[in-house]
């Protein structure tokens, strides 16, 4: 059956998925987590896919977890039924994610944003845990992921206080990579996501695990890792035709496997 809280397309060999529940702000409900991560897996396993694009609507990438879906929600429920469960997939997804934030992008919506590989962000983007506020605290990831991108002192600032910052404060930050007016966003990030899946897509694999090394163990591993993948991307067709290309002053075809 085809989802119903969020739009699954595909734009030539780049997989868009358009959370869409514009009621409630595109709040994340449980049947939202089971249908984007059924969404991320399906474009990760098929071959005409080389990078995936989340984005919401031009007035929120996404509010938050569903408050009304949560609010009388007993803890048994939560700890039983794994609630959150679903979106700890979203690190089994080889392919590169980008996700593309205008509007608010608070709480697990913030932490969704987070779980991508990077993020473009509109001029009027606006990024904030405030689960404090709620009587709560994040849950899928922010106070680790938000820590590790901005520091602990902004970030004990944010989920301390439940204040917001602007695209201008994200990007002087490092929590976004690009700001874009608001108008120039989506064509932005499906732009960066051709250009993705337009190289040699397991080289893309390899980049993407190796850097994500950064995030897990000590350095030596992760420079030992890196080393193995770099070796390992010389067992690809792609290596030889990128660079038979550049010798041979040609445009790179490369053949997606
Ligand atoms: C459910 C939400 C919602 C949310 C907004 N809505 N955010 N519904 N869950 N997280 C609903 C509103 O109830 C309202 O519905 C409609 O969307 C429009 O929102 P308004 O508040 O009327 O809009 P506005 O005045 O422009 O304010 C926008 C806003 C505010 C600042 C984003 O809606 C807000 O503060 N939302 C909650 C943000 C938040 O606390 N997020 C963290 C959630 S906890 P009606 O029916 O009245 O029109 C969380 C935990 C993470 O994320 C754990 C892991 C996932």
């Amino acid at each position: 059956s085809s989802p119903q809280t969020i739009i699954v397309e595909r734009r030539d060999r780049v997989g868009l998925i358009t959370l869409n529940r514009p009621k409630s702000l595109n709040a994340l409900n449980g049947q939202l987590a089971i249908e984007a991560l059924a969404a991320l897996k399906a474009f990760d396993a098929d071959d005409r896919v080389g990078s995936i694009v989340i984005t919401g609507s031009a007035r929120a990438f996404a509010a938050g977890a569903d408050i009304a879906e949560m609010a009388e929600k007993p803890f048994t429920d939560f700890y039983m039924n794994d609630f959150l469960g679903p979106w700890d997939d979203v690190k089994s997804i080889s392919k590169p994610i980008i996700a593309a934030v205008g509007g608010f992008a608070l709480g697990g919506g913030c932490e969704l944003a987070l779980l991508c590989d990077f993020i473009i962000a509109s001029e009027d983007a606006q990024f904030g845990q405030p689960e404090i506020k709620l009587g709560i605290l994040p849950g899928i990831g922010g106070s680790q992921r938000l820590t590790r991108a901005v520091g602990k002192s902004l970030a004990m600032d944010l989920v301390l206080t439940g204040r917001t910052i602007g695209a201008a404060e994200a990007k002087a930050v490092g929590l976004v990579a690009r700001v874009v007016p608001s108008s120039d966003l989506l064509q932005a990030a499906l732009e960066a996501a051709h250009t993705i899946a337009g190289y040699n897509a397991p080289a893309v694999k390899m980049a993407k695990e190796a850097v994500n090394r950064a995030f897990e163990g000590p350095l030596s591993e992760g420079l030992r890792h890196e080393r193995l993948l770099f070796q390992a991307a010389f067992a690809t067709e792609g290596q030889k035709e990128g660079m038979n290309a550049f010798v041979n002053k040609r445009a790179p075809v490369f053949r997606h496997r």
